[in-house]
C-alpha cells in the first residue's frame, strides 16, 4: 500500500509514511497513514467538499489548512465541528462529511463529483 487510492503524491523513496491504518469515511473503510490528518485522508480520497455550511448549504472544505478558517468542520467519532486539519487520523476512526452543525445524512458515496 504504497500510496493507499492513487490520490496521494508518490514518496519518490524520499519521504516515509506511517503504518498503514484502515478508518471510516462516510461509512466507507477507506485506507490511510497514520500521521496523517483528517483532511488528509479526506483528499486522497477525492472528497473536496468536506460539509454545507447552515444557512445556505454551500460547500466547504480546506482551505487555510492550519486551523483557523473552520471551513474543514466534520463529525470524528460523533463529535461535530472538528476541524479536519488539525486532527490526527487513529484506526478505526469514523469520520462524517457534516451538514450545519451536525452530520450529514444520506450520503451519496457512490458519486464522484463534489459533494
Ligand atoms: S482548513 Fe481552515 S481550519 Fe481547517
Amino acid at each position: 500500500m504504497s500510496n493507499a487510492g492513487g490520490r496521494r503524491l508518490s514518496t519518490h523513496g524520499d519521504v516515509e509514511r506511517g503504518e498503514p491504518i484502515e478508518v471510516h469515511i462516510d461509512g466507507r473503510m477507506t485506507q490511510a497513514f497514520a500521521g496523517e490528518s483528517v483532511a488528509a485522508a479526506l483528499m486522497a480520497a477525492g472528497i473536496r467538499a468536506f460539509r454545507t455550511t447552515a444557512r445556505t448549504g454551500s460547500p466547504r472544505g480546506l482551505y487555510c489548512g492550519m486551523g483557523v478558517c473552520y471551513d474543514c468542520l466534520v463529525v470524528v467519532d460523533d463529535r461535530p465541528n472538528t476541524r479536519a486539519c488539525m486532527t490526527y487520523l487513529k484506526p478505526g476512526m469514523r469520520i462524517q462529511s457534516q451538514a450545519a452543525w451536525g452530520p450529514r445524512e444520506n450520503v451519496d458515496t457512490t458519486a464522484d463529483g463534489p459533494r
